[in-house]
């Protein structure tokens, strides 16, 4: 039987992570967890509950790790809701990358996520800090990047095909935002960590993409 290893992949807003670790996930049956999806639960809560977006002590005194659950088949439950589809909003987008500064939220978030994984070996965890914060003994570390301007093009592309019509001005402007956010904040800046495979995707392939990381899984099986 071939061993089996922990991956953590790291990288900006849309650049094609969560894709990459369900095929990765599905390949090699592994359990996948999106560190992002947490932060968005807890924007919705926030949001939901007309929370002060800036107010990091109501964000985080309006959830307890308990709250959380991930079912076998990946659906996120929060206060025994499915909360799967709804953090995917775009208003949520932009709530998770405000409320992801704040250390108390990602301290939970962190210990949800490492409790959870512990049961787990075979686990794939993609975020901004997964690679030194999250999963700093994985075995392979991913660093994945695309430019702004291809990820927006993409994302374009993927929201019409979904039937929605949104503008690549609009979409590349939130996109530097969230990039801008997510790099220059204070805790766990997204960054390329010692040790993590640097990928720029911006002329490749989704099946180019999975290739060249299912490569590198493979050198350590
Ligand atoms: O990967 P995503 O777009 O679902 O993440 C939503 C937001 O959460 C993103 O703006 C950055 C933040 N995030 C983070 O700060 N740390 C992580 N490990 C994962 C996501």
């Amino acid at each position: 039987m071939k061993k089996r290893i922990n991956i953590a992949i790291d990288g900006p807003s849309g650049v094609g992570k969560t894709v990459m670790s369900t095929m990765l996930a599905k390949k090699l049956e592994y359990k996948f967890l999106s560190s992002g999806s947490f932060y968005r639960v807890i924007a919705y809560n926030a949001i939901l509950n007309n929370i002060d977006l800036e107010n990091e002590q109501a964000v985080n005194d309006a959830w307890h790790i308990e709250d959380l659950h991930v079912t076998e088949d990946d659906k996120i439950i929060f206060k025994n809701e499915d909360v799967t589809l709804k953090i995917r909003e775009d208003n949520i987008s932009r709530g998770a990358s405000s409320i992801a500064k704040f250390p108390s939220v990602r301290e939970k978030v962190n210990k949800f996520i490492q409790t959870f994984g512990a049961k787990y070996k075979g686990i794939i965890v993609d975020g901004r800090d997964a690679t030194y914060r999250i999963l700093p003994d994985a075995e392979v570390k991913f660093f994945l990047w695309a430019t702004p301007e291809v990820r927006a093009m993409r994302r374009v592309k993927q929201d019409h095909e979904m039937g929605i019509e949104s503008k690549y001005e609009d979409v590349l402007e939130s996109m530097k935002i969230r990039d801008y956010n997510d790099m220059n904040r204070a805790v766990d800046p997204l960054k390329v960590s010692e040790g993590s495979i640097e990928i720029d995707t911006s002329d490749m392939s989704i099946d180019e993409n999975f290739e060249a990381m299912y490569q590198e899984v493979l050198k350590r099986l």
